[in-house]
């Protein structure tokens, strides 16, 4: 029997996730690379919005060996990975929906403001509405000069391109067996997928109050965007 999982666990057994996303994102490890190069170098405390098994959080503090990271996900499985994986000293695990904390803050531990915000592959599982309620909560947590970015896939533009993504996608993905993938139902305010374009991010992270809003990172179906707050 298929065991039920929530959106953005992606397998069945969370012990199964770093081997498995690697084989089913091409380029992961360069995204992650990619994402956490956006944060500047003097960032002390870093929110990681849906950090799974805590793959970004670790880049980050490789990087920045002084940085606080906190990282929130609503599934206790990859916490579990992440908090195994992360030095405790520097690391505040959140287990909550980061839909729940868009639209109500105060039933989370508080979160001081953060130099910068990034996510990956998490977001595109809430609606739209609910994305832009999310950035302007993601915006009410930065530092004057605190920057957000969102590693994720997007839909493309057009039905040319949505062509190009899913061939480049097939001929990139690695042969060899992904490990067991879950039922993913609706959990909380995410469901399985809910992609949106690359302008429609850029519109909703502008109107979230965002300036500077552009994509940075871009592989076929995979986009990093984001943007800052004036400092
Ligand atoms: C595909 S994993 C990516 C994990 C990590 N960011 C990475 O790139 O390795 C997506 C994560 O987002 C989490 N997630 C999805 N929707 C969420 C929500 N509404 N609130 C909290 N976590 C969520 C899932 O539990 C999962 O751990």
């Amino acid at each position: 029997m298929t065991s039920t999982i929530r959106p953005g666990e992606v397998f069945a057994s969370a012990q199964d996730f770093d081997q498995g996303i690697r084989a089913l994102v091409p380029h992961y490890d360069e995204m992650l690379t990619a994402l956490s190069l956006c944060v500047p170098p003097t960032a002390q405390r870093i929110l990681d919005l849906g950090g799974g098994t805590g793959n970004v959080s670790l880049r980050l503090l490789q990087r920045f060996p002084q940085a606080q990271v906190i990282l929130m996900d609503y599934s206790p499985a990859m916490l579990a990975q992440a908090q195994a994986k992360l030095p405790p000293a520097q690391t505040t695990l959140i287990a909550g929906d980061f839909g729940e904390w868009a639209l109500y803050p105060e039933r989370f531990p508080a979160i001081e403001p953060v130099d910068a915000c990034v996510s990956a592959l998490a977001i595109h599982h809430l609606s739209d509405n609910m994305k832009g309620q999310l950035f302007r909560q993601i915006l009410a947590h930065l530092r004057p000069g605190g920057c957000f970015w969102n590693a994720d896939p997007v839909v493309a533009p057009h039905a040319y391109s949505a062509a190009l993504y899913q061939r480049v996608r097939q001929a990139c993905s690695q042969a060899h067996p992904l490990p067991e993938r879950g039922q993913t139902q609706p959990y909380g305010y995410s469901a399985p997928d809910q992609l949106t374009t690359v302008a429609k991010q850029l519109d909703l992270l502008q109107a979230a109050g965002f300036v500077g809003v552009d994509v940075v990172w871009q592989w076929f179906g995979f986009a990093i965007v984001g943007g800052h707050v004036p400092g």
